[in-house]
């Protein structure tokens, strides 16, 4: 099910200079993730150790055997493992691209490289392989329920933009193996690299049994166990933006961004919370601003992207229809509603990445209750807003209701938005501004 999907992925980028690498600033990282985690393969020193056995029968579920066994790896926990894989290279045939590259925690952990498709599409490790679907953020992503068809027939959760996978640990099996990603042939040749790190090696026995190397199966599942269990460290989710500030009393919203928020909430004025909000109460902390529901919203080809590719423009993406569990056509150019948190500094949107602009996402939705000349029109390309790629799946009951939107209202929506950046990436918005106004 997480097979890659290379046949309509497949996409040479003609001559294409030799990529910069991507550099990971490790200290950057740290201190974003100071308190949270210590820097891979570390070992806790004596006295820690002395002190957590003395403390260990007030540590629920936790036997000292456990806790001295964990205290022979490397890594104190299947997390710190994680950590360290989901920044390791090795996991791709050409030793260039490690999961960071494309999920980069100085960026809500998505792709940040924009020199290549606009940001639209990840280049891989073969330095020529692009995808055809925008990279969505790690961040946040663990919120999603495993991949189900409700009782009345909507598609909810998983991974991916069409939830192929079911949970974090499957998606993490994907990449390497996908050839226009990591790009490796097979687990075996996996295990094989992470054999060559002595501190692999030992973490992977002390966390997981002394006959996790014993076959490639086994010891893939580990690792991608591994990964899933760092993208579930507060790190991912840490809740801190002007929006959980402004629930717990410590910021006060602006007078714009109060009305987007109202807006943004209402039944009657905008149709967003009806896909953007998990929650029963608008109100509620731990907002995802999805319900992880698969809509079809009439999002456009990306042509402008695949024309510099090569690919062919009018190659259909399928949506959830090219999700193995699914083979109803009525299912098919839908995609999982992504989580606004961080919506304002990760752009791209959609799953093509078609928009560069936040506004112009306002604006596309507007086009379902505007039939105003002006709200017909892409204000990125001064045409016409593109044919949907798949028409007859759209959810336009959902997309219909509400008001038409005015430029006061559309810039209000958009100042809301914002207020759901992550603390630690406030500052992207005024470098995105600066770029803007350029
Ligand atoms: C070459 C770039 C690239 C690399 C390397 C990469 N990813 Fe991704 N990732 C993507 C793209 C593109 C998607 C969306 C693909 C789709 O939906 O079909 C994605 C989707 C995801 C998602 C799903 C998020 C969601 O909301 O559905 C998660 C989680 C994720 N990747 C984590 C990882 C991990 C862990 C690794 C390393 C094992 C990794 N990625 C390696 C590009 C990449
Ligand atoms: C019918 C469900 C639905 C409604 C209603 C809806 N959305 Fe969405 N939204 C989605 C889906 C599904 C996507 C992804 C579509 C795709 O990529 O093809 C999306 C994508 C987005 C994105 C791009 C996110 C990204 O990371 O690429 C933004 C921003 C957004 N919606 C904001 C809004 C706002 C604001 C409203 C109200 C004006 C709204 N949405 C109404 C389902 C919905």
């Amino acid at each position: 099910m997480t097979e890659p999907r290379p046949e309509h992925d497949q996409i040479k980028v003609i001559s294409m200079p030799h990529m910069p690498r991507p550099v990971f600033v490790f200290s950057l990282f740290a201190s974003i993730a100071a308190g949270t985690a210590s820097l891979p393969a570390m070992a806790e020193d004596a006295s820690a150790l002395l002190q957590r056995l003395a403390h260990a029968d007030e540590q629920q579920g936790v036997s000292v055997s456990e806790i001295a066994s964990v205290s022979q790896s490397p890594f104190a926990d299947m997390a710190e493992l994680g950590e360290a894989l989901f920044f390791d290279t090795n996991l791709s045939a050409n030793r260039t691209m490690a999961c960071a590259t494309c999920h980069d925690p100085s960026m809500a952990f998505k792709d940040p490289r924009v020199d290549v498709a606009s940001g639209a599409f990840s280049l891989g490790d073969d330095g020529k392989s692009l995808g055809d679907r925008n990279a969505p953020m790690a961040a946040y992503a663990k919120f999603s329920p495993p991949f189900h068809i409700r009782e009345d027939g909507v598609a909810v959760g998983g991974q991916f933009w069409d939830g192929r996978a079911k949970d974090l640990a499957e998606q993490a099996g994907g990449p390497p193996l996908n050839p226009i990603e990591m790009g490796m042939p097979d687990k075996a040749s996996i295990i094989a690299r992470l054999r060559e790190d002595e501190d692999y090696v030992a973490g992977f026995k002390a966390l997981f049994g002394d006959d996790v190397w014993s076959d490639a199966d086994q010891a893939y599942g580990a690792m991608t166990q591994a990964i899933a269990a760092f993208e579930q460290d507060e790190q991912f989710a840490p809740f801190d933006s002007k929006y959980d500030r402004f629930l717990r009393g410590e910021y006060k919203m602006t007078p714009q961004e109060e009305l987007g928020r109202v807006l943004f909430f209402s039944q009657q004025f905008t149709n967003c919370n009806t896909c953007h909000m998990l929650k029963t109460s608008p109100t509620a902390e731990g907002e995802t601003f999805t319900n992880y529901e698969f809509h079809n919203i009439g999002v456009p080809r990306n042509v402008a992207t695949r024309n510099a590719n090569g690919k062919d423009v009018a190659f259909t993406d399928n949506g959830l229809l090219d999700n193995a569990e699914i083979e109803d056509p009525s299912y098919r150019g839908k995609y999982k509603t992504p989580s606004l948190r961080n919506v304002a500094v990760t752009g791209p949107y959609m799953h093509n990445g078609v928009f560069a602009d936040l506004e112009t996402v306002v604006r596309f939705y507007n086009k379902y209750n505007s039939k105003a000349e002006v709200n017909q029109t892409n204000p990125e390309t001064g045409k016409p807003w593109g044919e949907p790629e798949v028409v007859e799946t759209i959810s336009r009951d959902k997309l219909e209701q509400g008001d038409a939107l005015d430029d006061k209202r559309i810039d209000a929506i958009v100042a809301f938005l914002k207020t759901l950046t992550d603390a630690r990436y406030e500052p992207l918005l005024a470098t995105q501004q600066a770029s803007k106004e350029n």
